[in-house]
């Protein structure tokens, strides 16, 4: 249940089930929310400003121009809102959000939010199934934006596929989960995530499959909950979740740098990066052509070991490493637990198909001194909650 305070920012767009987003509005002030409404103009062909206003019991924000008491109606409400839910989201927003478009008092608002968001889409099954649209959402979903449905039935439009908005119940439920416990209030948490490069010349370089989103995820997570995040990241295509601090890197030993620098200022750390574990010794300052003598000669020294470092300088603050493998998954994962010195070790098998390099999902096993709790399959954001609970049973504060 939300607490009074809540504030909910209610962004209803230009679809059928516009008519929907009144009973999500009832839906969470039922559930104790304050709600607030910004609408686009063609939601207002569906249904009218006049019936939010009257839901809502306050202006309906649908002009940057004409705001009742505010000049600047995006920042005020941005600001006030502590989660923001699109209802329905139509492709056109899904794709202005992504790019961050910014053409109206809806888009300008939501690009204005550092809060969590919730997407509801509902359209058309071809509108949702086509690349462009799933494209989107997958950029929205690594920036951490959750999602709720679409459910598959009956559309307006007489298709039946993929596309039907969520239930009422469940968009409110999703809704509540993002104004979930600020647990994590006061905790200054450090996460690294990612691969790295590591040079051979300018142009090569030693690379991995990691591509950094259970590390974001769960960067994402923390600040939603209320942590102060800085992120280390090696390159990755993901968008920076809202109000977590980035510092991108590309090598080990520059991750090792920034990692040790900001755990000065750090509570917790989660290494979560697939750091190389060997680099060339000497990268060329040229590129290398073509022969088969240079391939013969990149010699290879190890990299710093960036986890075990931390574990060494830790005193009582929470350390937390990864152990991705292919096989005898928990024997390694014990084995770098004590090896490191780490207080917890994400295990998770890469082999599988729902916990690989780039899957939406994971399936780990959280391994500590005082045993191994194997978790069921679940989205990333769930998993990194769920991490983020056992490094808050074992925060001295
Ligand atoms: N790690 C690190 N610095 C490195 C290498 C790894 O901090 N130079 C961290 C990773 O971020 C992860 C954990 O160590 O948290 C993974 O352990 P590691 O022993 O490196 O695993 P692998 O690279 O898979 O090595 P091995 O082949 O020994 O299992």
């Amino acid at each position: 249940m939300a607490t009074e305070k809540s504030h909910v920012l209610l962004a209803v767009c230009g679809g059928i089930a516009a008519y929907k987003a009144c009973e999500v509005l009832r839906g969470l002030q039922k559930a104790g929310c304050e709600v607030r409404v910004t609408m686009t103009a063609d939601a207002e062909r569906f249904v009218g400003a006049t019936t939010f206003e009257a839901l809502s019991g306050a202006p309906v924000a649908t002009s940057l121009y004409e705001y009742p008491g505010s000049a600047i109606p995006h920042i005020e409400l941005a600001e006030w809102a502590d989660a923001a839910v699109v209802v329905p989201a139509t492709a056109n927003v899904m794709a202005k959000m992504a790019c961050g478009i910014a053409d109206d008092c809806l888009t300008t608002t939501l690009l204005a939010c550092a809060c969590p968001v919730l997407v509801a889409p509902g359209m058309n099954a071809h509108m949702w199934q086509n690349p462009a649209t799933q494209a989107n959402a997958a950029t929205l979903r690594g920036r951490g934006v959750s999602f709720v449905g679409p459910d598959s039935g009956r559309l307006a439009c007489g298709d039946v596929g993929e596309g039907k908005l969520a239930g009422v119940d469940e968009i409110v439920a999703a809704a509540l989960a993002l104004l979930g416990p600020r647990d994590l209030e006061g905790l200054r948490l450090l996460v690294n995530a990612g691969p790295t490069h590591e040079a051979i010349d300018p142009v090569r370089y030693i690379a991995n499959r990691s591509t950094g989103k259970m590390g974001y995820a769960i960067a994402a997570a923390a600040v939603r909950r209320g942590a102060g995040v800085t992120l280390v990241s090696g390159p990755t295509s993901l968008g920076t979740p809202a109000g977590v601090r980035r510092i991108d890197v590309e090598s080990a030993a520059q991750m090792h740098d920034a990692m040790l620098t900001a755990f000065d200022d750090a509570d917790v750390a989660i290494c979560s990066a697939a750091v190389a574990d060997y680099t060339p010794a000497a990268p060329a300052d040229h590129k290398l052509k073509k022969s088969r003598e240079h391939l013969d000669a990149i010699e290879l020294t190890e990299t710093a070991d960036i986890l075990a470092d931390l574990c060494a300088a830790k005193g009582p603050r929470v350390v937390v490493g990864f152990a991705a493998e292919t096989d005898d998954l928990l024997a390694y994962a014990r084995e770098k637990l004590e090896r490191k010195g780490a207080d917890l070790i994400v295990a998770n098998d890469v082999s599988r198909p729902e916990s690989t390099f780039g899957a939406d999902t994971n399936r780990v096993a959280l391994v500590s001194a005082e045993g191994v709790e194997q978790l069921e399959t679940m989205p990333l954001p769930a998993v990194a909650d769920a991490i983020l609970d056992a490094v808050l049973q074992r925060v001295v504060r």
